[in-house]
């Protein structure tokens, strides 16, 4: 045994490195133009990024240090790729506008491979905006009004478990709430029970695979992630196949499934069946919601709690705009749908939470087409990264950048100065689904528990998306 796992090691190291030796390539000749530096042979700056990601600050600092040297366009080599980092405003209207088709999106090929070809993450251009239309209508404010209740209760029940005096990793609790919202809401999936253990056992191999290094051997996240991925829509034929085969085709279900089912599932009649979705393209994308949707807002959710136990002067603000509606409820435990309309100092601490934590630190793209940026011309399938966290730290733009202040987004603020959803034709189709989210799980929080963190660690996890790596522990009590 101990021998097979160390002869699997030692192919994994060789692949990592052979694919690391294949992917790094000196910079072209138009791309000398542009400053920076490449770091060591094969593997770039990767480590000095990477350890960056554990700070508090997280890239701000590998980020400061580049622009102080070279200014707001740089090249380097992280993560098996030679990049053009940018930052600033202009920078972020030219990629996240998408005008003239510069850019496409640039994910890592084993997140390519893990959520497939027709996933809305890996598609560009026409087939792209067909895409987002499609998963426009269960996203939007209205159908999640069918949903709400759930949220409600379930934001309920995870609280109630609060109050035993044991020790709550606010990350964990946000995953399971986030993962069992998002479950339900795609696939009518019970929160409770074996299908859901199975359910969440799968989603987090997915989950680690989807940047892992690109090696397809037994053992490996990559491999691992497309097994999970299989058994995941293994999972999703066998319920379309039950909603087809029964009497009503599953018209009981209110979920978004269903409504893709009913809507866009080729035969359906009514539009052209090419316009519809194939069962493939349906998979791909119900698993791209759950991936580009899970690890954000269980994110957005623990850094929100954190932040508001680092600053109480904002807690009480916000508890007292919690226990205005609270009062208005008169005793009645749930919200109600008028009442999201209610926290607008929530929506503060929620965008000022995006801003302060930028859990996406840079948004990925390749360039499609040679263009010029800050006077350097950018070749053609270059990969682009815009810096998104010196964005969200500009002091000309965010006064006193690294304090927390809600108020500040009282002003109106300049185009493309807060991209915590980002911007254009790739903005998050997720945001009212997360905002609800947060407001429902922030309004029991709050009415009901005053909380301490156990340990003061401010180091973060080095994954994709920002998240405090101890899991913000905390300790609650009961107002
Ligand atoms: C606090 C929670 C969330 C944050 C901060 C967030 C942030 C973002 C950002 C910044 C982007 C654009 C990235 C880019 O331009 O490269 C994005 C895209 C996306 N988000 Fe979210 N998101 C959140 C929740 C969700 C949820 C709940 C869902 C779905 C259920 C979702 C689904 C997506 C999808 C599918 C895309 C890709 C859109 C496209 O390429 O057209 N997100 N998100």
């Amino acid at each position: 045994m101990a021998a097979a796992v160390l002869v699997a090691a030692v192919c994994g190291l060789v692949a990592g490195a052979w694919w690391m030796t294949r992917s790094w390539r000196r910079p072209s000749e138009a791309m000398h133009g542009i400053p920076g530096t490449m770091g060591w042979p094969v593997v770039g700056e990767t480590f000095a990024f990477i350890a960056a990601f554990s700070n508090p600050s997280g890239i701000l600092s590998f980020m400061r240090d580049r622009q102080k040297r070279f200014g707001k366009v740089f090249k380097t080599y992280v993560l098996g790729r030679t990049t053009v980092f940018m930052t600033g405003r202009e920078a972020a209207k030219i990629l996240l506008s998408g005008k003239d088709g510069v850019v496409s999106l640039n994910l890592f090929y084993t997140g390519k491979q893990v959520l497939g070809p027709t996933s809305l993450l890996t598609t560009n251009g026409d087939e792209h905006r067909r895409l987002r239309r499609l998963i426009a209508h269960p996203l939007s404010v209205d159908a999640l009004k069918k949903h709400f209740s759930f949220i409600n209760a379930l934001a309920i029940q995870t609280l109630s478990s609060w109050s035993s005096g044991r020790r709550i990793l606010v990350l964990n609790e946000a995953s399971s709430f986030t993962l069992k919202v998002i479950a339900n809401m795609l696939v009518s999936l019970e929160p409770e029970g074996e299908e859901q253990e199975k359910f969440r056992a799968n989603f987090k191999v997915i989950s680690s695979s989807f940047a892992s290094l690109p090696l397809k051997l037994p053992g490996t996240a990559f491999h691992e992630g497309l097994k999970a991925r299989n058994r995941m829509y293994a999972m999703l034929d066998d319920v379309i196949a039950r909603r087809r085969a029964s009497a009503d085709a599953g018209a009981g279900h209110d979920d978004f499934l269903q409504m893709l089912l009913m809507k866009h599932a080729r035969g359906s009649g009514g539009e052209d069946d090419e316009e519809k979705l194939t069962d493939a393209q349906l998979k791909d994308n119900i698993l791209t919601l759950l991936v580009a949707g899970h690890d954000t807002t269980t994110a957005g959710l623990t850094w929100l709690v954190k932040f508001l136990g680092e600053n109480p002067d904002v807690l009480q603000k916000l508890r007292e705009e919690h226990m205005g509606i609270k009062e208005e409820l008169g005793g009645e435990e749930h919200l109600r749908w008028s009442d999201m309309n209610n926290m607008p100092y929530t929506n503060k601490v929620m965008n000022e939470t995006l801003r302060r934590a930028t859990i996406l630190p840079w948004y990925s793209r390749k360039a499609a087409q040679d263009f010029t940026i800050d006077g350097y011309q950018v070749e053609k399938g270059t990969s682009v990264n815009l810096d998104v966290v010196s964005i969200h730290h500009d002091a000309t733009v965010f006064a006193d950048p690294e304090k927390f202040n809600p108020d500040r987004f009282d002003s109106t603020l300049k185009p493309y100065s807060f991209l915590g959803f980002g911007s254009g034709p790739r903005m998050c189709p997720g945001m009212s689904l997360a905002k609800l989210e947060i407001c429902v799980f922030v309004h029991h929080l709050v009415c009901r528990y005053d909380w301490k963190p156990m340990e003061e660690d401010n180091s973060v996890q080095p994954t994709l998306v920002r998240m405090p790596k101890n899991k913000y522990p905390i300790l609650a009590t009961a107002l």
